[in-house]
C-alpha cells in the first residue's frame, strides 16, 4: 500500500522567539517551494511539533503569512503538539487539551515520546490515555516507542516495542488515526543512528505485528524512524519500504538540514 512519507520535525523545548521565526520562515519558504510534491493530499508531508505558544503565532497574521494563503488550511505544512493533556477542560494547571489545541491549529501530537516517559514519568496506561484523548478530539496521535540500550543489548528489542505499541493503542477505536514513530532511546541526540539493518527489522516486526492486532486497516498506518536523523542518512534510511518518514529532533532545528531531509522524503516517495 502507497503511504505518504511523512518529514516531521519534533523541535522540543526549542528555540528562542527570534531564532524560532527565522526558522519557520525558512522552513516554510522551503516547503512552500515544493508545493507540488508536498502538502496533505500530495505523497509527502511535513509536520512541524514547536513548543506550545507557538500554536497561537502560526494562527496568527505573522505565521500565516510566512506560508502563503489560509494557514493552517493551505495544508502545506501540519502543526502538532509535542504533548496533550488526557482529561478534557477542567480545573487542571497546567494542562493543555486536545481539543483545545485543535481549536489552535494543531492536527497531531507526539504521544508517549522517550523524554517524556524517561524524564516526566509518563507511563504505558497514561500514554494510552492521551492517544485517546488526541485521537477522540481528531488529532492523529504519533506513537512514540523504542528500547534503551540496555533492553537492546539484553535482547529484549521485540518484546519492548511490541508491548510499548499494544499498550499505546489499546484504547483507541478500530476507526482512528494514528501513526507509530519508531525511535531507539540510544539513537536519540547521541549522533548514533540505528543502522537500516536495525531499522528494518523492527519496523517489519511492528508492521506484522499492527497486522495481526488491528487487521488490514492498519496497512494505512505510518510507521516513521526517529534518532539522530541527519541530510546524511536520510536518503538510506527513508528509502526502506518499511519506512514511512522520519521524526527529526536536533536536524530540524537548521533549515537547510531539515529541508535537505525533505529533499530524501521526496526522491524516496
Ligand atoms: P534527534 O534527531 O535529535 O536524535 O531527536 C530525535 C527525536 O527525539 C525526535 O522526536
Amino acid at each position: 500500500m502507497d503511504r505518504p512519507i511523512i518529514i516531521a520535525g519534533n523541535w522540543k523545548h526549542n528555540p528562542d522567539r527570534i531564532v524560532g521565526e527565522s526558522l519557520w520562515r525558512e522552513v516554510a519558504a522551503g516547503t512552500m517551494s515544493r508545493k507540488s510534491t508536498v502538502g496533505a493530499n500530495s505523497t509527502v508531508k511535513v509536520v512541524i511539533f514547536p513548543p506550545a505558544p507557538w500554536l497561537g503565532w502560526l494562527m496568527s497574521g505573522d505565521g500565516a503569512e510566512c506560508i502563503g494563503n489560509g494557514f493552517p488550511d493551505s495544508g502545506v505544512i501540519e502543526i502538532g503538539m509535542q504533548q496533550i493533556s488526557d482529561r478534557s477542560a477542567g480545573a487542571y494547571t497546567g494542562e493543555v487539551g486536545a481539543a483545545m489545541a485543535r481549536q489552535f491549529g494543531a492536527r497531531w501530537a507526539l504521544v508517549g515520546h522517550s523524554e517524556r516517559r524517561t524524564l516526566f514519568g509518563e507511563t504505558d496506561e497514561g500514554v494510552a490515555r492521551q492517544m485517546a484523548a488526541a485521537a477522540g478530539e481528531g488529532l492523529c496521535p504519533m506513537l512514540c516507542i523504542g528500547e534503551t540500550l540496555e533492553e537492546r543489548d539484553e535482547g529484549r528489542t521485540c518484546e519492548v516495542v511490541s508491548r510499548q505499541l499494544e499498550a499505546g493503542l489499546s484504547l483507541l477505536h478500530e476507526t482512528e488515526q494514528y501513526a507509530v514513530a519508531y525511535e531507539p532511546v540510544w539513537a536519540i541526540g547521541t549522533g548514533r543512528t540505528a543502522t537500516v539493518e536495525q531499522v528494518s527489522e523492527v519496523h517489519q516486526q511492528l508492521r506484522d505485528l499492527l497486522q495481526q492486532k488491528r487487521g488490514a486497516e492498519s496497512e494505512a498506518v505510518p510507521i516513521l524512524y526517529g534518532g539522530s536523523v541527519t541530510p546524511e542518512n536520510a536518503r538510506s534510511l527513508l528509502d526502506l519500504d518499511v519506512v514511512d518518514g522520519a521524526l527529526v529532533g536536533g536536524a530540524s532545528l537548521d533549515a537547510a538540514s531539515f529541508l535537505e531531509i525533505l529533499e530524501a522524503g521526496i526522491a524516496s516517495a
